[in-house]
């Protein structure tokens, strides 16, 4: 950690005990605690949802929960986040932070690859209208596949509700000359042209950590 990074967190709010948890957790129990969403950015997105007043959130990359949480705080009493995680083997990690935030009434974990999970969403969404539109979409799950995210999410977005996505900066590759060609920079750069080059939004992309595209659908 940083010191900037250390004087940013101690001038934040803390974490809640539950999301202190499931950082020590992950640290301990997976070998990819970077991926976690972690306490500056956790809070910056809690503020951020809490302004949008959201009663639908869906996350598509759980990992251990800490963004899920986060995102879950910022819920009113009857709201839900549905979050979607392809590895099968977090789930029990999962759903122990999500019993100690107290919030795993409001949060649906649905295991799978997010791009089938998506399909039958859109279906239940669009064709049979047996399930709200969303109000914020969190995107934070496998890299190469934020085009077909953003795609297959934009619809089952009410007009007026927000898509987020993380890790839009990714260490600077996307605008190095050359660009390296690896599939998760080819994503996320295919991604930014797609958002900056969509009049159905507005977006800016906020440096926090690995930047976060913050998208509203008009
Ligand atoms: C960067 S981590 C998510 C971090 C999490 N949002 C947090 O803040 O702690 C990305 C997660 O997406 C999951 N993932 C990758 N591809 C996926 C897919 N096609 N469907 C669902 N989950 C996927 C990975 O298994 C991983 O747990």
């Amino acid at each position: 950690m940083d010191i900037s990074y250390r004087y940013i967190a101690g001038h934040s709010s803390p974490q809640t005990e539950a999301l202190e948890w499931i950082e020590k957790q992950t640290h301990i129990r997976t070998n990819h605690s970077r991926m976690l969403t972690g306490p500056v950015q956790g809070r910056f997105i809690k503020m951020l949802a809490q302004a949008i007043n959201p009663e639908r959130i869906l996350e598509i990359g759980t990992f251990t929960g800490y963004s899920a949480v986060c995102l879950a705080m910022a819920l009113p009493e009857n709201g839900q986040l549905d979050t979607l995680e392809i590895n099968d083997e977090l789930e029990d990690l999962i759903l122990e932070g999500f019993r100690r935030s107290g919030l795993d009434g409001k949060i649906n974990l649905i295991t799978g690859d997010a791009k089938k999970t998506l399909a039958g969403l859109r279906r239940e969404i669009l064709a049979e209208r047996s399930r709200p539109a969303y109000d914020l979409v969190y995107i934070d799950a496998n890299k190469r596949e934020y085009p077909e995210y953003y795609d297959l999410v934009f619809d089952i977005v009410r007009p007026g509700g927000y898509i987020l996505a993380d890790n839009v900066l990714w260490d600077g590759k996307p605008w190095q000359q050359p660009m390296p060609e690896d599939r998760q920079t080819l994503g996320i750069s295919r991604f930014n042209d797609m958002v900056a080059g969509d009049r159905r939004v507005e977006s800016v992309i906020i440096p926090v950590r690995d930047g976060l595209n913050f998208i509203k659908k008009l």
